[in-house]
């Protein structure tokens, strides 16, 4: 990591003086104060003069002895400046600056003679802040009953949310102003198998807004490490967002001692949305790989036996004979399949052939190993061993022609969200995994937590997200966990957690669908704190066709679908419909085997939240480079320059386009393919159907190549 630290430390004295301690971001557009007044201490943030975050309280009320509320004076306030350019294991550009003013405020209080810091980092694209507690003789440890860390909006601004909740945030994002989220919470809490939602104004983070003149505002969290996880809960009145961290089984909010510190808080700030997308602050506020060797982690392409099973089309379970089944006694080999099962032999084999056929990393099967029958919904304790394989999978046979095939096996550790479980089993589970040769798990955790009160984002089990994290790098494994909480950026720290699910997946749309521009959000939301293993590339719409009792839809064309190999950006993709209906449409697929999936750079062309967007990325080492364009709910006519492509030089594009009758829901499998010559100067105008979009691959071109082709002006 190269870096060059220009610090000028001031350690000054200040006595209490209104918005006395002031800093600015690099560029000198946002513009931070502080201020202790009466004793309570304030913030407030603007952006080229205008108001992003207006005076807002900060504090901690504790549970167990006096809170950090009021009684405060400044004491020692402490400036710097740092500038670094730090290369990400996988990521959408080879090198990150890291480039921002810090402002450290101790504050005192002197009726409890005890110390807080607050911590301010001021970036040119926004803020990050967060509590520090350093050790003193008068706090050790301490419970945090609330975090009331406000963020006091400036207006009524219109905000792309989901549900607060505990448990989930499988849900389709609403549209409106902050002052309609009370009218609009009954609709917007969907079922799941896990919800617990706490207020008519809750909200989750990375929350993502719009000012009536203009603004990009995004709220959410940077390194979530032994601390419950952050919501926000609204005060409608007032339009003041308030921290709400999710509680224990008992109810308490957080565990601590001095030292320690709370998360970073963070508030992303652009007139242009795509600056939104660009900001790396959530991995800046992180902590640098603690993982040395680092080449054992790598971006994977993927098939699996899934999609066949989300659709109903099989089943995870081997028997229908039993109807609740005990992993010590129960005789599998006594009992009579069901003919659906998806992972047989048979299966995933013909899975690894499509595979190693088409270039794909690594295959995925669920459904493996014995349990499935009872798994969710019981509050079972030993649900799985994540060892024994059902008796129709052969577990060695499998291995043995996936490696003959250069394919590598992918794990699945379903946990059912019975967390001392596979805590239990975690070691023997990973040795198991290595012995079998298999490099990355996708984990998941359906259900309500085991044990029982806990939530899937309470401070406990955020501890066992890292746990299960920091183990698998001890194994050398790749982790991809699902239900697990959203991520912060800890994939800077730990590379090896190469994606999460950990919002509303394509796992929805054979669950009733999602809405058609979900995808034009997620990037301004769930992707702000890292990568999300989203499933795409479905190419079969109707589900029914798959199972005739389902009759979901799939809300996306099948040029939407390639294009989000390039926006919803992963180092871990999967092509997840069935080797068949890859077959129907071979032109197509052959986008999803190109696309790369690690980037030297990106360029954000066009954002709107809701609305569309479009990236063109630069794969990792290779003259490549890749174009996504998704869109909203109505047609739209995106035109983009190709002016990040290098000047005096031709290439060839593909360009895979809604056909022009295209429509999500009349018309999705209509695209066209068409080759064209371009050079840096060419630009295109492209219709993308609603719930549509467009993909391309660009080489460069051999004049040989060119021949018969336009060239597009
Ligand atoms: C939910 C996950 O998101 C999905 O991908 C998985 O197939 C099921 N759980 C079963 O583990
Ligand atoms: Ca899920």
């Amino acid at each position: 990591m190269k870096k060059t630290i220009i610090s000028f430390i001031l350690c000054l004295f200040f006595p209490i003086l209104l918005w006395a301690q002031t800093i600015q971001s690099p560029n000198g557009n946002l513009k931070l104060e502080f201020e202790v007044k009466e004793g309570i201490p304030y913030y407030q943030m603007a952006f080229k003069n205008k108001a992003v975050i207006l005076p807002s309280k900060l504090g901690l009320e504790l549970k167990n002895q006096p809170s950090f509320l009021d009684g405060f004076e400044i004491g020692e306030v402490v400036y710097n400046e740092f500038d670094g350019t730090w290369e990400p294991v996988w990521g959408e550009e080879k090198h990150i600056r890291n480039h921002y003013q810090e402002m450290k405020v101790e504050l005192i209080q002197p009726a409890t003679e005890r110390k807080l810091i607050v911590r301010f980092r001021l970036f040119n694209d926004g803020l990050g802040f967060r509590y520090e507690f350093p050790a003193q003789l008068n706090l050790a440890h301490f419970i945090v009953k609330e975090e009331k860390t406000q963020f006091a909006m400036a207006g009524d601004h219109t905000a792309f949310w989901i549900a607060g909740d505990y448990d989930t945030q499988e849900y389709d994002y609403t549209e409106s102003k902050l002052s309609e989220i009370r009218g609009l919470m009954e609709e917007a809490i969907t079922g799941n198998i896990s919800q617990t939602s706490f207020s008519p104004t809750g909200v989750q983070t990375a929350l993502m807004m719009k000012t009536n003149d203009g603004l990009y505002i995004n709220l959410h969290e940077a390194a979530l490490i032994n601390y419950s996880t952050m919501h926000l809960n609204l005060d409608d009145s007032k339009m003041i967002f308030e921290s709400w961290l999710t509680p224990d089984a008992i109810g308490d909010k957080g565990y601590l001692q001095a030292p320690g510190q709370s998360p970073w808080r963070t508030v992303i700030v652009s007139h242009d949305a795509r600056d939104i997308l660009a900001s790396r602050i959530t991995y800046n506020l992180n902590e640098p790989s603690k993982i040395e060797d680092t080449s054992w982690i790598r971006p994977i392409k993927y098939i699996g036996v899934w999609w066949e099973m989300i659709t109903g089309k099989s089943t995870w379970h081997y028997t229908d004979d039993f109807a609740a089944v005990d992993l010590n006694t129960t005789d599998y080999s006594k009992a009579t399949p069901n003919g659906k099962h998806g992972a047989t032999t048979e299966n995933v084999k013909r899975y690894i052939d499509f595979a190693a056929e088409h270039g794909f990393d690594g295959v995925l099967v669920e459904g493996w190993n014995i349990g499935w029958e009872d798994w969710f919904g019981n509050f079972k304790d030993y649900v799985f061993d994540f060892l024994t394989p059902y008796p129709d999978f052969d577990l060695e046979g499998v291995k043995d022609y996936a490696k003959s095939k250069g394919v590598a096996m992918i794990m699945h550790h379903e946990t059912s969200a019975s967390v001392r479980n596979y805590e239990r089993h975690l070691d023997r589970a990973y040795q198991f995994m290595k012995d079998n040769g298999y490099h990355s798990v996708k984990s998941g955790y359906v259900g309500y937590i085991l044990p029982i009160g806990e939530n899937h984002y309470s401070q406990w089990i955020v501890n066992h997200y890292q746990h299960a994290l920091e183990k698998a790098a001890d194994y050398q494994i790749m982790v991809n966990a699902h239900e697990a909480v959203r991520p912060t950026g800890l994939g800077r720290t730990w590379p090896n957690l190469v994606a999460n699910e950990s919002a509303r997946g394509t796992e929805y749309q054979a669950f009733g669908g999602s809405k058609p521009n979900h995808v034009t959000v997620l990037p301004f939301t769930r992707l702000i704190g890292g990568p999300m293993d989203y499933t795409p590339g479905i190419f079969e719409m109707d589900i029914s066709k798959l199972n005739p009792e389902n009759d979901s839809w799939v809300n996306s064309t099948l040029a939407n679908q390639l294009a989000l190999y390039v926006t919803m950006y992963s180092p871990l993709q999967m092509a997840a419909d069935l080797p068949e209906h890859y077959e129907r449409f071979m032109d197509a697929f052959q986008f999803i085997k190109d696309v790369a999936v690690d980037w030297d750079q990106t360029w954000y062309l066009e954002a709107e939240p809701g609305a569309y967007l479009s990236i063109a990325r630069k794969a990792k080492g290779k003259n490549e480079w890749f174009v996504g364009n998704v869109n909203g709910n109505e047609s739209r006519t995106s035109t983009i320059k190709f002016d990040f492509l290098e000047s005096g030089k031709q290439y060839i594009a593909t360009i895979y386009a809604d056909a022009k009758d295209a429509h999500y829901r009349k018309n999705p499998q209509a695209y066209t393919i068409r080759k064209v010559i371009l050079d840096n100067k060419s630009k295109l105008s492209q219709l993308s159907a609603p719930g549509g979009g467009y993909a391309i691959s660009i080489i460069e071109a051999d004049k040989a190549d060119t021949k018969g082709l336009k060239r597009l002006r």
